[in-house]
């Protein structure tokens, strides 16, 4: 069932939930008929207020805001958290409402990839190094997922997050590549707790001993940000400042801490363009990412 969008967040229970392509397009066609330009917000659920900053900006210019919830089976290798990932839809719908999302599209495994399906999009460059290296099979599954959901939606705007830096990398060379630049994509800074944790739905798997231990990975991406803000322009150095804070904490293992350029993700030797420091650590059995963009001009 087709609800009507004019709504305001407040007057409706929830916003209407649509799980088929289908259903999905006759939705988008209603809102474009009513004059609205159409905003994105891919998601895996287990929504928090970096995914509901997505939706603000998602919503600028008046644009409706579509948000899919898909948990996507691709972009997880066998080992990894794919059967215990949090998943609640109907809380995530509730605070998609409260926040002003117009349409939730939530489909179902075989709605995305029904029997048959063998379409993979490998996107070269970014892909490869940090995540890339650690999960090899997870951005070809980010790519597929993402071209699929443009290509269902067909938003005039997509929104991403800057804590999945390379996420974000992937995804503009993925649009450059397939012509996809008719969507403006826009990517929010990352959101973060007052002791300047990272949101992420898997801080959800922390104890309370780990979620202290995580705070390192914020610390040694401050430590990098005042040293470049005093002067410093080795990556060498501005690694070893974030790796030290890291690896001060006795709970943690650092899988890294790298100097990237920002749009292909190769390494640098110095900040000498617009780049990213990223860092990824496990506390316990939960892995953790965050990056801060730094730019030789400004701290
Ligand atoms: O960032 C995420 O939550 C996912 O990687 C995305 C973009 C929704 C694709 O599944």
């Amino acid at each position: 069932m087709i609800h009507s969008f004019t709504d305001t967040p407040t007057s409706r229970a929830q916003a209407p939930v649509v799980r088929t392509v289908a259903d999905l397009r006759q939705a988008v066609a209603a809102l474009r008929a009513e004059g609205r330009g159409i905003g994105f917000v891919p998601t895996m659920g287990a929504l928090h207020d970096g995914h509901l900053s997505l939706v603000a900006e998602a919503a600028r210019d008046g644009f409706a805001v579509v948000v899919s919830i898909f948990v996507n089976p691709a972009q997880f290798a066998a080992h990894e958290d794919l059967s215990t990932y949090p998943r609640d839809e109907a809380g995530d719908v509730a605070k998609l409402t409260r926040a002003g999302a117009t349409l939730v599209f939530c489909p179902g495994v075989d709605e995305v990839y029904p029997p048959g399906f063998g379409t993979t999009i490998t996107v070269d460059g970014p892909s490869g190094g940090l995540e890339g290296d650690l999960r090899p099979t997870h951005f070809a599954g980010v790519a597929t997922v993402v071209a699929k959901l443009l290509l269902m939606v067909r938003p005039d705007r997509v929104v991403f997050g800057q804590k999945d830096a390379q996420q974000v990398a992937v995804v503009r060379r993925l649009m450059r590549d397939l012509h996809l630049d008719d969507v403006q994509m826009v990517v929010a800074p990352t959101v973060r707790d007052d002791d300047g944790l990272a949101r992420s739905s898997r801080n959800a798997y922390l104890s309370a001993t780990e979620r202290d231990e995580a705070l390192a990975l914020s610390r040694g991406l401050r430590a990098a940000q005042s040293a470049v803000a005093a002067g410093e322009r080795d990556a060498a150095t501005l690694e070893a400042l974030a790796r030290r804070e890291m690896e001060a904490v006795a709970g943690l293992r650092v899988d890294y801490a790298r100097l990237v350029d920002a749009d292909t993700f190769s390494p640098l030797h110095r900040l000498d363009r617009p780049a990213v420091l990223c860092v990824a650590a496990r506390a316990g059995t939960t892995r953790l990412i965050d990056n801060v963009p730094l730019t030789p001009g400004t701290p």
